[in-house]
C-alpha cells in the first residue's frame, strides 16, 4: 500500500492527478479511501516513477498500516518489524489534517519509543527515514518516499522565466493538465501561450508539440524551453482550429491545453464560444486519448466536447478570481 498527502486547494483535480498517475503505473492500482487530503492507494513501487510527475501533491510514501485509535496505532506499532521500512537514523513526524479525530498529543515522543526500542536510532535534524503519522477521521502511519517542495515549482513560476506573459498557469496545475491527459511519452499544446504546460511535461522526460496563432509567443515558448534544458520539442506558429493542416500525418496520444478566455488580444478577433468548439473539433480529429482542457465556467463544454464524439470523464471547478471562475475537464475520445 502507498499514500500521497494531495494540496488543499484544488483537491478534486489533486485526487484525479494521482488517479490518472496510478492508471499510467497499472491497471490495478488505485484510490482506495480518502481521509481529507490523505489518499491510501493500493499500489506498489512500480507507482514511483508516475508518482514523482505529481504536481498537486505534497508528498507520497508507503503505507504500513492505519488505526481507528491512538491505542490500536501503538499497538500496531509494537508488533511490526520496522527493520524493514527503516534505514540508518529516523524521526517520527505528525500530520494533524483539519478533521483529526484523535488526541495526538506526544504521539511522536511515544512512537518514537516504540520504534527505539527495536534498535533504531533517532536523529531529529537530518534522519534517513521520515515515519509519517497522520490524524484524520482515522490515524494513517506511513513512511516517506518523496516530498514535493513549494521552491522547485516557485522556480518555475511565470515571472521566473526569461519570457513572461501574465497569461500562463501555475507550474503545479500546468503539471497536473499534463498528468490527467494520460501523457506517456508526447503531449500536445495547441494553445501553447509561453509554454506552461510544455515545460512542466518537458521537465517529465516526455516529446512536447506546441501551437500558437502568434509569432512571439512561438519564439517565446522556445527560450523558455531552452532555459530549462528541454530539447524534444516540435514548435509551430498556427491555428489550433486547423490542427490537421499543421501535423498531417500526426495522432497524438494526449493534449493538455489552457485555451484564452476571453480578452481580445489572445482570442485574435474571434468569438470566444466559437473558438472553443473549433478548436475541440480540430483537436478530435488528431487525437486518439485524453484531453485535458480548462474553460471559463460559462461555456457549456460537456454539451459541445459530447456532440463531437468526446466522452466527458472528470471536470474540477476553480474560482480564480471575482470575474473568472474556470472548470478543468477531462475528455477521452
Ligand atoms: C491562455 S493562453 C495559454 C497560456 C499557456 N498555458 C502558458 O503557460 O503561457 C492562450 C494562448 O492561445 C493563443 N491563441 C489564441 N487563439 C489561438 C488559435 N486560434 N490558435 C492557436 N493559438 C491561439 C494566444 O496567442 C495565447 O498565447
Amino acid at each position: 500500500m502507498l499514500y500521497v498527502e494531495i494540496l488543499g486547494n484544488l483537491p478534486g483535480l489533486a485526487k484525479g492527478e494521482v488517479k490518472a498517475l496510478l492508471e499510467l503505473a497499472d491497471k490495478g492500482f488505485k484510490i482506495v479511501e480518502n481521509d481529507h487530503l490523505f489518499l491510501a492507494v493500493k499500489g506498489n513501487e512500480k507507482a514511483f516513477p508516475f508518482l514523482d510527475r505529481l504536481g498537486m501533491a505534497h508528498e507520497y510514501g508507503i503505507l504500513l498500516f492505519s488505526a481507528e485509535s491512538v491505542k490500536e496505532l501503538y499497538a500496531k506499532a509494537e508488533s511490526i518489524d520496522w527493520g524493514e521500512y527503516i534505514t540508518g537514523t529516523f524521526k517520527v513526524d505528525r500530520e494533524v489534517m483539519r478533521n483529526c479525530a484523535h488526541d495526538v498529543k506526544n504521539l511522536e515522543k511515544k512512537l518514537g519509543a516504540i520504534i527505539y526500542k527495536q534498535g533504531f536510532k533517532v536523529n531529529l535534524s537530518n534522519p534517513n527515514t521520515l515515519v509519517r503519522v497522520y490524524c484524520g477521521r482515522k490515524l494513517w502511519v506511513g513512511v516517506r518516499v518523496r516530498a514535493f517542495k513549494a521552491k522547485s515549482f516557485d522556480e518555475r513560476k511565470a515571472h521566473k522565466r526569461p519570457f513572461y506573459k501574465p497569461i500562463a498557469l501555475p507550474p503545479r496545475i500546468a503539471r497536473a493538465m499534463v498528468n490527467l491527459a494520460r501523457a506517456r511519452k508526447e503531449v500536445l499544446d495547441p494553445f501553447m501561450g509561453t509554454g506552461g504546460i510544455l515545460i512542466e511535461a518537458g521537465l517529465m522526460g516526455l516529446k512536447v508539440y506546441g501551437v500558437d496563432l502568434r509569432k512571439d509567443m512561438v519564439d517565446g515558448a522556445r527560450i523558455n524551453l531552452e532555459y530549462f534544458r528541454i530539447r524534444d520539442y516540435v514548435l509551430k506558429q498556427g491555428d489550433a482550429t486547423k490542427l490537421r493542416e499543421i501535423f498531417p500525418d500526426k495522432t497524438f496520444e494526449a493534449v493538455a491545453t489552457d485555451p484564452p478566455y476571453g480578452s481580445s488580444a489572445t482570442l485574435a478577433g474571434r468569438k470566444r464560444e466559437e473558438l472553443y468548439e473549433k478548436a475541440l473539433m480540430s483537436i478530435y480529429e488528431v487525437l486518439d486519448g485524453h484531453l485535458s482542457i480548462a474553460f471559463p465556467a460559462e461555456f457549456n463544454a460537456e454539451k459541445v466536447a459530447e456532440k463531437i464524439g468526446f466522452e466527458v470523464l472528470e471536470k474540477h471547478y476553480q474560482r480564480v478570481h471575482s470575474s473568472l471562475d474556470r472548470y478543468f475537464y477531462v475528455m477521452i475520445t
